[in-house]
């Protein structure tokens, strides 16, 4: 569907608070509503009084819900209009919080394309491809620590190797300091995006908002310690050593407020995107045991105990099957937001600066033209499909496209077959997985599995309840 061809819905009143509330709620289940009962472009304008983050509606500046791919080539390929928004969630005037919303999700233009050229090298193709070994030696460390038989809370065993890989090849080294940054990042988010995140924006040691402040102040502090190291030290395979060591886009040597902005938001977009990406293949896989074992046998006679490397993906479509398919039904980064920096249009229809709107990768993953029963997890229609990165936006597009996918992608792939060529992984019995969606699709709990040695057949699937079950179709 054309978005040119696309009237919108425009709510107020009652019926935008609704909305509103169920979005604060859950995301994904009130867009999927939206989109069911009102189509692909819905306008909530004014009547949400009580948040920071809805304090855009209150003023009459609307928030749209958009889906599918003419909205996503819209939106995306025009930055200079629709700027990104940070992961981080910033703060008042002069406090480190607001210096860390600064990074490239927030630049355009000739800044936005300096700082990409700067920062490829680590993340191209080929540099990631010599890597294959290594990010498995440190998946296999992670995973052989592991135990059998007892409860593994998957989300941070998974996030662990995530960190480990990202601090060792893309910030020059796996060492304390560079941990205690990447975790201090992740938790940056978790504050942006909890549930105190609704509150006023009052600086009080006990609000979300001055803890914010607080944890950003901390940060920081890391932040210029481990870049003073640095300095003058240039590695062209560490990220932070790059923004370090080189001018800025202006020519100059970057001061401590533009250091913090890029790797703060470098180091919190760096792992939890793989960290979510591996966690849901997992789970999706004790849930489809057939998917499990194609996928395990790839693995065992294509490998015969050999790490997988980029170089090797032709070898393993099942498993480059798998993992798009996680990522195309629970998409780990599900919803992008864009504000618009001027009045404009989208379909043709006005709306005023300040608008904020949001590119449903979630939604648009599902759309029927391009995937059929979209609520099924189904890895063998990859092996017809090449939809292009706007029909399947999971690491976005256009000239914010995420410059981590061989990374990211490699690092999922690696871990993924190192897990499942050691283990057989179930849930816990009763397992419950709600999810939490913003940034990235997340469990709202704790997430145990048990692990079996891979040669033990003895279990059967454990059912699996919770909110998760909104997303996907399990097998009967
Ligand atoms: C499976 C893993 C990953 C997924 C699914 C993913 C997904 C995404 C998405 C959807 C965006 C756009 C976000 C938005 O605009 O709201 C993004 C941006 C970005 N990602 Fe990733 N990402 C992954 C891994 C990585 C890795 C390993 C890095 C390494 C540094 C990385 C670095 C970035 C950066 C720097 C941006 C901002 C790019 C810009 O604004 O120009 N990502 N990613």
């Amino acid at each position: 569907m054309a978005a040119a061809t696309v009237k919108p819905v425009r709510l107020t009143g009652p019926a935008a608070l609704r909305v509103g509330f169920r979005f604060a709620r859950d995301p994904l289940q009130a867009t999927r509503t939206a989109f069911d009962t009102w189509g692909p472009f819905v306008i909530l304008a004014e009547g949400l009084p009580f948040s920071k983050r809805a304090r855009a509606v209150t003023l009459g500046i609307p928030l749209v819900l958009t889906a599918g791919a003419a909205f996503n080539a819209e939106i995306l390929t025009n930055p200079e209009t629709w700027r990104g928004v940070s992961v981080l969630p910033g703060g008042p005037k002069n406090s480190a919080a607001r210096r860390m919303i600064a990074g490239l999700p927030r630049l355009t233009g000739e800044q936005h394309a300096y700082y990409r050229k700067l920062l490829s090298p680590p993340l191209r193709r080929t540099s990631v491809e010599a890597l294959g070994a290594a990010i498995a030696q440190i998946a296999d460390s992670e995973a052989a620590s592991w135990p059998i038989g007892e409860n593994l809370d998957l989300w941070d065993a998974v996030g662990r190797i995530m960190q480990r890989a990202s601090v060792a090849f893309l910030f020059g080294g796996d060492n304390e300091q560079s941990r205690v940054i990447i975790q201090r990042a992740g938790r940056m988010m978790e504050l942006k995006w909890g549930p105190g995140a609704f509150a006023l924006p009052i600086n009080l040691p006990f609000t979300t908002y001055g803890q914010i402040v607080r944890e950003a102040e901390q940060l920081e502090r890391h932040i210029l310690q481990w870049a003073a190291a640095k300095r003058g030290h240039p590695d062209d395979r560490d990220l932070a050593s790059i923004i370090i060591n080189n001018p800025d886009a202006t020519g100059r040597t970057p001061d401590d407020a533009a250091l913090v902005a890029h790797i703060a938001s470098l180091f919190a977009l760096s792992s939890e995107g793989s960290q979510s990406a591996l966690t849901w293949t997992l789970l999706l896989l004790t849930q489809h045991p057939r998917v499990m074992a194609t996928l395990r046998d790839e693995l065992l006679s294509k490998l015969g105990g050999a790490s997988p490397s980029l170089d090797r993906a032709g070898e393993l479509p099942y498993l480059d099957a798998v993992v798009k398919e996680s990522m195309r039904i629970l998409p780990p980064i599900p919803l992008q937001i864009r504000v618009a920096q001027r009045d404009t249009t989208i379909a043709g229809y006005g709306l005023p600066q300040r608008t904020r709107i949001m590119i449903n990768t979630f939604l648009t993953n599902r759309m029927p033209d391009v995937f059929s029963d979209g609520d099924v997890f189904c890895p063998e229609r990859w092996l017809n499909i090449t939809p292009n990165s706007f029909e399947f936006p999971v690491f976005s597009a256009g000239p914010h496209l995420c410059p981590g996918y061989w990374f990211g992608t490699a690092a999922v792939k690696i871990a993924l077959a190192a897990i499942l060529t050691r283990f057989q992984v179930d849930l816990r019995r009763r397992a419950r997985v709600d999810y939490r969606a913003q940034p990235t699709l997340r469990p709202r709990q704790r997430m145990d599995v048990r692990l079996r040695r891979v040669d033990d057949n003895t279990r059967a699937v454990t059912p699996l309840a919770g909110t998760i079950r909104n997303l996907v179709k399990l097998p009967p």
